[in-house]
């Protein structure tokens, strides 16, 4: 479905993403962990296709299509969402007005707010917040639930969650995490995550590990286990 070949990707000069291989299926779900800087975060930005990201070698293929050259708006159109590790506040702008905006008409709005908030529902979101400008004065567990509101809207088929269990509480985390899967279905779903316990409610069918911009293991569950554990020291054989 969506497949990196040999990808490499630098910012500036730097490069932080070296050779990665891997080819991710539909209907399954992904953990890609790795310590801080490993490049987890350059990972969905490149699939997204931020224009920071050069790739400088290697290409990403979606659907049989070469979209590495592909500007992000025509890789969303195609099914891609990625939510931010750390969601951006958008003064004046709703929840509804964005996901109006990008949905450009596609949707009766009476259709989309109800959508809106049958979802907001679900994942314990308050209305006050949806009336507010996007993200302002949202707490960081509360961004979080929003994000994933807007990747639920956007029905993507390739959806990236970056750190989508980082800073939220115990009952939010249950509500996320249970919530994506059940939202799992048909699509494919990459989870940036540093701990197990958004995994008990998603549970992933391949654990991948970044380490230096490398991808240096791919496993099944048990390898959260074990990284949480042992720690990364602990694949040093592998490295
Ligand atoms: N826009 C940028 N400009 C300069 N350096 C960048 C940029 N984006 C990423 N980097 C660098 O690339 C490396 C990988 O960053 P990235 O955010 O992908 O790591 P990460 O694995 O997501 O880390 P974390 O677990 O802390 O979120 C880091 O050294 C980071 O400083
Ligand atoms: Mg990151």
């Amino acid at each position: 479905m969506l497949k990196l070949n040999n990808l490499s990707v630098s910012v500036g000069k730097k490069q932080i993403l070296s050779n990665i291989d891997f080819q991710f299926e539909p209907d399954k779900v992904y953990a890609v962990m790795g310590p801080n800087g490993s490049g987890k975060s350059t990972l969905g930005y490149s699939i997204a296709g931020h224009p920071a990201y050069e790739v400088t070698s290697g290409q990403i293929v979606f659907n049989n299509e070469d979209i590495t050259e592909e500007e992000p708006e025509k890789r969303a159109e195609k099914g891609i969402f990625l939510s931010f590790q750390s969601p951006l506040q958008i003064a004046g702008v709703t929840v509804f007005q964005l996901l109006r905006l990008a949905l450009e008409g596609k949707v009766d709005p009476l259709e989309l707010r109800n959508k809106i908030n049958r979802i907001a529902k679900e994942l314990k979101i308050r209305d006050e917040l949806l009336n507010r400008s996007l993200n302002e004065g949202a707490s960081g567990g509360e961004r979080k639930k929003l994000e994933l509101l807007q990747a639920v809207v956007l029905d993507p088929k390739f959806l990236i969650l970056d750190e989508i269990d980082t800073g939220v509480d115990v009952d939010a985390l249950k509500i996320i995490g249970s919530y994506i899967d059940k939202i799992k279905k048909g699509r494919t779903i990459v989870l940036i995550t540093h701990y197990n316990r958004i995994l008990k409610y998603i549970k992933p069918d391949y654990v991948l590990v970044l380490v230096n911009g490398r991808l240096v293991k791919v496993g099944k569950k048990d390898l959260a286990h074990q990284i949480e554990e042992q720690g990364y020291e602990s694949l040093n054989s592998n490295l």
